[in-house]
């Protein structure tokens, strides 16, 4: 089954709201033509709803870093999905290996909010990737199986089939060191088949998974390239229009 590409742009903590709405702009003009992938952008909570002003009528969908599972209330400094559906927010960033660093993100709280963005009919882009040390000791797919198991658990396969998973080893992310094509594959399609085995061929062969971690116009086409690699979470080249143009549309 041929699944369409998709390319997300991960903003993390940059940007102001004008730095933002300059940018949206200007990813909106360079993949204006694009159709046969999908492009989405996630800037910081701050500039969501600026950034849905300007995309409106445009192909670039509108991504959210994060979410909290709780509906409403007392959980200060946390937002909620109501309040990310009020910025036309379709797809949300979950488990990513930031939060699980720095902020304790675990897979049983991932699993809490891929309920909740799920339940809101948006698409959750859930991370999951080795750390260097994991990769060494040739742990990388068991690593990958938990988090994915732990982040999965009582999703049913119908829900499960409209998720995006992102496979970011660690060791890649921000570093310039970027997994080789090979590399890349081998994992992506492990995660095929363990969600083959969690629920069935159809259900796996439906997910796409995006490769992330220093994916750049200059080695996207040849990941892009790969069977099981289905798209790219890109952080530091999302940040300048033109590079993240060059990853949508590989020269
Ligand atoms: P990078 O970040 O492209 O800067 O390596 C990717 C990510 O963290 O999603």
């Amino acid at each position: 089954m041929s699944r369409k590409v998709i390319i997300a742009g991960n903003w993390k903590m940059n940007k102001t709201v004008e730095e933002s709405i300059a940018l949206a702009q200007d990813v909106a003009k360079e993949v204006s033509s694009v159709q046969d992938v999908t492009v989405v952008v996630c800037p910081p909570y701050t500039s969501l709803y600026a950034v849905s002003q300007v995309l409106k009528g445009s192909n670039v969908k509108l991504g959210a870093q994060d979410v909290y599972f709780e509906t409403a209330g007392a959980y200060t400094g946390k937002i909620s999905i109501s309040m990310l559906q009020s910025c036309n927010v379709e797809y949300v960033i979950l488990g990513h290996s930031e939060p699980r660093q720095f902020f304790g993100e675990t897979d049983e709280l991932v699993n809490k909010k891929v309920k909740v963005v799920l339940a809101a009919g948006m698409t959750p882009i859930i991370c999951v990737g080795e750390l260097l040390e994991e990769r060494e000791a040739g742990t990388t797919e068991k690593v990958c199986e938990t988090q994915i198991r732990g982040c999965y658990a009582d999703v049913s396969a119908a829900d499960a089939a409209k998720t995006v998973i992102a496979y970011e080893p660690v060791w890649a992310i921000g570093t310039g060191k970027v997994a080789t094509p090979e590399q890349a594959q081998d994992v992506h399609a492990y995660i095929r088949k363990l969600l083959a085995d969690m629920y069935d061929t159809d259900t796996a062969s439906k997910i796409q998974i995006q490769y992330g971690g220093s994916m750049k116009p200059d080695n996207a086409k040849e990941l892009l390239g790969k069977e099981d690699v289905d798209g790219g979470l890109i952080g530091g080249a999302s940040l300048v229009a033109e590079q993240f143009k060059g990853i949508v549309i590989p020269a």
